[in-house]
Order: C-alpha cells, then structure tokens, then sequence
C-alpha cells in the first residue's frame, strides 16, 4: 500500500523552518531554498521515533550496516563498486566542498566551477584564500551545456581543482557518458583533481535519463574524483545534517580526513539513522515522489512558456526550475516577484543576475497559487499585490 499522498498540505509554520521563516507573517509563498514541503517516507519516520524512544543519545559512529547499505545502494543503482573502506561521512555536503578545497590546493591556487552554480561552490575557494575562476554554462538550444573549449582555456598552471555539480544545480542537466568522459580527459591532461558534488543524483525526472557518478567512469576518473552525495535531498531530510564522500584515491582521501580534523564535527545519530532507514526502504515513497515531481515540473514549464518576458529550458533533474527573467529585470527580478507574492532564489546568487530558481518540491495547489501570481506579475508588472 502506498504510505504518501504528495497532495496532502503539511503546516510548516513556527517548525523553525528556514524556508518557512523567512517570509513568516508575510503573503509571500517561499519557493526558494532547496528543501521540499513532504513528509519523509514513513520507514524514516518510525525509525526516528525509535531512536528517540531509546531515549539515550550520546557520540556515535557509522554503523557498519549503514556501510553496507550506502554500498550496495551504489551498486544497484548506478553500477558502481564502492569499497566501504572508501566512505568518509560528513555532517553536510557544503562542508565537503569547503574540505575538498582545503585538502586539494594550497592558498592563491586556482579553483574552477561552472556558472551559475549553486553559491557555495562560489565561496568555498574564497573561504580558503584560493582563486575562484567560474567559467559560463552554454545556454543551447535545447539544453545547458558545457563549454569544453572555455573550460580548457581558463585552466592555468595554478589550477589544482574543479568543483563539479552532476545532476547540475540550478540547470537541472544530467550530465552524459560522453560528457563526463571529456570533462575527466580535461583533468587528467591537467592534472585537475574533480570534486563531484552528485546531491541531487536520485532525483532524475526524465524516464531516459540516468544518472553516473563521474567516478564510476573509468579507473582515472576515480583516482582524480571526490564524489560527495547525501540522501538530504533525495528523502527531504537535510534538516539532519547526513552526508557523505566516496574517495578511492588514498593519498587525497588522507588528505581529505586530515583537512577535516578537529573542524568537523560527526554526524549526529539522527543523520545515521534517517539515512539507513531512507536507503533500506525508501525508495516506493522516491518513485511516488519523482511521479509527482515530473507532474510539478510540467506545470512549471508549461506555465512559464505562457508568460511574456520568461524563458526556461527543460529540468531533466532535481525539483528546481532556473528562469530566464532578463527581460523583466535584468539585476534582481526576484524582488520583483517578491513583491508580487512568490519567494524566489536570485540568479545573481548564483552568478548569473536576471535569473531566478524557483522549488516545485511542494504541493501542487500551493505551486498553481505561485505560478498564478507570477502570472499576474509579468501581465500587471505595475501594481504589487
Ligand atoms: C549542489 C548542492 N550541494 C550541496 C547542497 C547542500 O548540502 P548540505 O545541506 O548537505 O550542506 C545543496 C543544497 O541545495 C546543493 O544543491
């Protein structure tokens, strides 16, 4: 029997919710941060509540069949054999982004990524006093794309690190066999380490579509890739702070462990025990949720193609949609919308202003209400609700 209707509302207010909080009081519908208004699937649930039942909660470790569920889920999946030995669990992927620059390249070295991208990866060299080269996605016609040619001409002797975002936040791509094999040939001729941020790798909303983790390419690929994945946002629970790293290469996973020690903290014992539960019995409640995402994104692409000034391409993942709202505002267009009643993310976030992300992960009726005021927006641009 089916344990999720994706309908059902759920009242987020006063749950110390940051996407809630942030318009709290106001009429402004928060469609910005990327975490979904479902319930987790009830086999996390219960074993949350288990756990607190056991009423003690002190220092924890990995549990070795947490191990050999990420594991086997790696191999089902996506073909891929992961040696437990290999995993280093993170309290989140952010902080693994930040640890792989500071593992990879030393201060004022270069480190690449491909804009707009989700904003960390735009801080993360900063945060360590290494230089950040950001190199443009190629709006195509059908697709984002990557510009190998501009790639490879923005690497310098100093660049020691790209950091990579398979399936891709905010464009939604997911990157192919033959991508991915020329991106890993680029790093290899330059001696790039890749650190291939793959949060997103369960939500793939295109039946002909899947996902592969960069390292599973080819034995170079895995020497030369950190891989970071969570099941944050694949089950809704980034709340609990759970992910984690699969790195083969045992000089840049001592690497990786040392820059870590004594900032990083463990991962708490919800986080393992969410984890275990969502990659041992989660997966009915993820097909219902991609079944309804697909539906969401449809409405999202169909609703905006309607709407005079807005532009987006196909999401082939995740449950964000990046809009091209240039022609409305070409510096901050989600405080246009803003005013009109709908929270968006600004492009400008994500290096590229005029642009705005907007989160389908939420019920259907709340998302036709956003899309509905958006509508008035772009036809009434004069008068803010
Ligand atoms: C590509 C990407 N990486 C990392 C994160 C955040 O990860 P965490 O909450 O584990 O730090 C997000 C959240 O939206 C994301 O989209």
């Amino acid at each position: 029997m089916k344990d999720f209707n994706f309908d059902i509302p759920v009242d987020r207010c006063n749950t110390a919710s940051l996407k809630w909080e942030r318009y709290r009081d106001k009429d402004i519908i928060p469609l910005w941060v990327a975490d979904m208004d479902f319930r987790s699937p009830t086999a996390v649930i219960d074993a949350l509540g288990r756990r607190v039942e056991h009423g003690i909660f002190g220092y924890c470790v990995a549990p070795k069949s947490l191990n050999e569920v990420v594991v086997e889920m790696l191999g089902r999946r996506y073909g891929w054999q992961v040696d437990p030995e290999h995993l280093v669990w993170l309290p989140g992927l952010v902080c693994g982004l930040n640890v792989a620059c500071r593992s990879v390249a030393a201060e004022h070295d270069d480190v690449m990524t491909m804009a707009p991208i989700y904003p960390p990866f735009l801080t993360a060299p900063v945060n360590s006093k290494q230089e950040l080269v950001t190199v443009p996605l190629k709006p195509g016609k059908e697709k984002w794309e990557i510009d190998f040619v501009l790639l490879e001409q923005s690497i310098t002797k100093k660049t020691r690190l790209l950091l990579f975002c398979s399936p891709q936040n905010p464009v939604g791509r997911v990157f192919n066999h033959e991508e991915l094999v020329e991106l890993v040939s680029i790093c290899s001729k330059h001696d790039i380490i890749i650190c291939s941020d793959e949060i997103h790798c369960d939500l793939i909303l295109d039946a002909d579509k899947k996902h592969i983790p960069t390292a599973s390419i080819s034995p170079e690929a895995a020497a030369r890739t950190i891989t970071l994945m969570a099941p944050s946002k694949t089950f809704n629970i980034p709340g609990l702070g759970c992910s984690f790293a699969v790195i083969s290469n045992r000089n840049l996973k001592n690497k990786f462990l040392q820059a870590m020690q004594g900032i990083v903290p463990d991962v708490n014992i919800f986080g393992f025990t969410a984890t275990e539960a969502a990659y041992r019995d989660g997966w009915d409640w993820l097909a219902g949720l991609l079944e309804y995402l697909r539906g969401n994104s449809l409405l999202v692409e169909q609703e905006i193609a309607s709407m005079e000034g807005l532009a987006m391409h196909h999401v082939e993942a995740t449950y964000l949609a990046w809009i091209d709202a240039r022609k409305i505002d070409g510096k901050a267009p989600g405080r246009f919308f803003e005013s009109f009643g709908v929270g968006l993310s600004e492009g400008s976030e994500f290096g590229l202003p005029g642009f705005v992300r907007l989160n389908f992960g939420c019920q259907r009726s709340l998302l036709q209400e956003a899309l509905k005021r958006m509508k008035k927006a772009v036809t009434n641009k004069d008068a803010p609700v």
